[in-house]
């Protein structure tokens, strides 16, 4: 299974409870990349309705509103204590309900139980997501499906970097950031080959109806010199085709469990 150096002591503070971390504030100058989520969950979950979701390490809430679209009932679940207060004070209403996950790679459900899973930026944080991905199997009834972002190592830019050494993409998860150089130790942050992430879903016997390349262009560059509007009419245009060639830097991928 997927695994990777980087690991997270029980006693270190999950990153998105340090007092120094505003997750809030890393969205700012980010709206390009949100509009393209939302277009992403829009476009993968367009006409599909469910009885119970789940967001899934959903943080503050930032997507919650959007599943509800979709489902008559959502559970905003997370480990940080922070995260899941901040949550409270935007999230109202009898739709949403909040529970704080207290242990690793759990997912706090019944087995069969939920009709929607949604794990958006949260496979960033899995150096090894095999236990989590059999978590997810667990608690989706038959036929139930799970919209699952993946932190891509394999994107265009990186696979051109890739080449340029004479090496395959990784096929295990590769640490980023402060993490590559293993000193560390704090929430970890991985990028994934999606390859084996989808290898793993489907070994479960989950199908993949679904995926898109998602925040193609995010670049500064882009962002600086290209309104918006025209970035997300690309965007409109490439998610699907782009996917095809694992092109940005997230794929997102609606899985389907058979029916029994
Ligand atoms: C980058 S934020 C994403 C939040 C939300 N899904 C979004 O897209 O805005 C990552 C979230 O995952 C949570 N998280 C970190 N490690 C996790 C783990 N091992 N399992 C589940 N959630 C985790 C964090 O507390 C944080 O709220």
């Amino acid at each position: 299974m997927v695994q990777a150096m980087v690991t997270t002591p029980a006693d270190k503070i999950n990153y998105y409870d340090d007092k120094k971390h505003n997750y809030v504030d890393f969205w700012a100058g980010r709206d390009y990349e949100h509009e393209s989520e939302l277009m992403a969950i829009h476009k993968l979950l367009k006409n599909r309705h469910y009885k119970l979701a789940m967001d899934y390490g959903g943080g503050y809430g930032r997507l919650t509103p959007t599943i509800t679209r979709y489902a008559e009932e959502v559970i905003l679940v997370d480990p940080s204590v922070k995260q899941l207060n901040l949550a409270k004070k935007q999230l109202h209403g009898p739709a949403v309900s909040f529970v704080i996950q207290e242990k690793k790679d759990n997912v706090p459900a019944k087995d069969a139980s939920i009709d929607l899973l949604v794990m958006i930026r949260v496979s960033h944080h899995l150096p090894d997501p095999g236990p989590v991905i059999n978590e997810i199997n667990r608690v989706l009834r038959p036929g139930g499906e799970a919209l699952i972002e993946i932190a891509n190592e394999a994107h265009f830019v990186n696979r051109l970097r890739y080449l340029r050494r004479f090496k395959a993409v990784p096929k295990e998860a590769v640490p980023i950031g402060v993490h590559a150089n293993g000193k560390e130790d704090r929430t970890p942050f991985v990028n994934h080959n999606p390859l084996t992430i989808e290898q793993a879903f489907a070994e479960l016997g989950l199908r993949r109806i679904g995926k898109l390349s998602v925040s193609n262009f995010r670049h500064s560059l882009f962002k600086q010199h290209i309104p918006m509007k025209v970035l997300l009419l690309g965007e409109r245009m490439l998610q699907r085709p782009f996917s095809l060639i694992n092109f940005g830097p997230s794929i997102f991928i609606l899985f389907k469990k058979p029916e029994n």
